[in-house]
């Protein structure tokens, strides 16, 4: 179960005029995302291929040791947040599933090749486009790997494609070798991709993904809380708190803030709009950036992830869970104090349904943000500046 709190510790910032501003926009928004062609995210996966994820990892898991994950941006983050999320923090068992694609080092590459060779594994390769140069360089030197280790028929239960269902080069691969693959719907963006075969198919090998689809599910109650959310932070945008710090204390959710920044930066950063999203991992980061945040300059609003549920870890008459909690309690009463407004999303307990529940708020609230912005939510022109100058540079 996940709940909200954006009024307590925003309440000296937020007037209910201007609340009122944006509640009277809430209809066509809701209007402007119905009628959207990308937004194919509000609905749920189909139990085909709900079905085909769970043959393909049985097939997978008869063959190999590890599944190697290559895709950057939307194309990765969503399984590796929930992944690092769910699993222990020592003596991981599960099966192994490791991220490349993320980096061009040349030192990790010779490493993850020098691992890899000695063991049976698969490559699943996620790229909607077919193009972005980190994905086809760390597929590239990969498959030289697979090729070398493995027969052409051997080959095809090793690869797995997820990308376009009709165009881009990986789907001609796939045609073309007869790989087995996955889509990632045309109506689906990258970073709104997450109840896809994208993440669902990695995460399939070691989580209940139905868990998944149905905690999602759950999450399109939340709607109006969705709704509450964007309209708060954009109130404080125009009050010149142009960054919003998600913060956690769990060290297992730091991915999931990079997946945040993600969301929200690719969603709102456009025509010199935005919030820019950072994280801080407490209490970690209270003893540097909490300086800053305290008494630095006051351009900041705060999104504290609350894990409620215990697991009962006694501490002298207390238990550490719980003081935790009270660390975090005693930090935002702190830094409101220093006038840094601090919404709170508390979540029962880390487990597939709460971050099911947890991923669709959080891509209806972007979503309802962008249009509140008056920016289309689902483009990234931005990156893909970055991704063409690489293009010419590197042909
Ligand atoms: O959210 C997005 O659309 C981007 O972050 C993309 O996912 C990222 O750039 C990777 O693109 P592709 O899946 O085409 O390789």
């Amino acid at each position: 179960m996940v709940s909200f709190d954006f009024n307590t510790y925003t309440n000296k910032f937020i007037y209910e005029q201007d609340k009122a501003k944006y509640l009277a926009q809430k209809t066509t928004i809701i209007n402007a995302l119905n009628t959207s062609d990308m937004a194919g995210w509000t609905k749920l996966i189909s139990a085909d291929t709900l079905d085909h994820i769970t043959k393909v990892v049985q097939k997978v898991k008869e063959n190999s040791t590890c599944l190697v994950v290559i895709g950057i941006g939307g194309s990765f983050l969503g399984s590796l947040a929930v992944n690092d999320m769910l699993k222990p923090y020592f003596k991981d068992q599960s099966f192994e599933i490791i991220y490349a694609g993320t980096t061009l080092s040349s030192k990790y590459m010779t490493e993850l090749l020098n691992y890899l060779k000695d063991i049976d594994f698969s490559v699943n390769v996620v790229s909607k486009s077919g193009t972005t140069r980190e994905t086809t360089i760390t597929y590239n030197l990969i498959k030289k790997l697979l090729v070398e280790k493995y027969s052409p028929t051997e080959l095809k239960n090793h690869i797995i494609i997820t990308t376009d269902s009709t165009k881009g080069p990986l789907r001609e691969e796939a045609t073309a070798y007869q790989y087995e693959s996955f889509n990632i719907p045309d109506d689906i963006g990258g970073r709104y991709s997450f109840l896809t075969p994208a993440h669902l198919f990695p995460l399939a090998f070691n989580y209940d993904i139905l868990k998944f689809v149905k905690g999602y599910e759950q999450g399109k109650k939340h709607l109006d809380m969705a709704y509450e959310y964007a309209v708060t932070r954009q109130i404080l945008y125009h009050q010149n708190k142009v960054v919003e710090n998600f913060c956690v204390y769990e060290p297992n959710m730091s991915y999931f803030t990079e997946w945040l920044k993600q969301l929200f930066a690719e969603t709102e950063g456009k025509d010199n709009k935005g919030i820019l999203p950072i994280s801080t991992i407490h209490t970690r980061d209270l003893h540097s950036l909490g300086q800053f945040i305290q008494e630095g300059h006051k351009i900041m609003f705060e999104t504290f992830l609350k894990i409620t549920k215990s697991n009962y870890l006694k501490y002298q008459q207390n238990d550490l869970h719980n003081i935790n909690n009270i660390v975090l309690d005693s930090v935002i009463k702190a830094h409101y104090s220093g006038n840094v407004p601090c919404l709170i999303i508390n979540i029962e307990e880390l487990n597939e349904e709460t971050i099911g529940e947890l991923i669709y708020f959080f891509h209806l609230s972007a979503a309802f943000s962008g249009y509140l912005f008056g920016v289309n939510p689902f483009t990234q022109p931005g990156v893909e500046v970055y991704k063409n100058e690489v293009r010419k540079n590197l042909e």
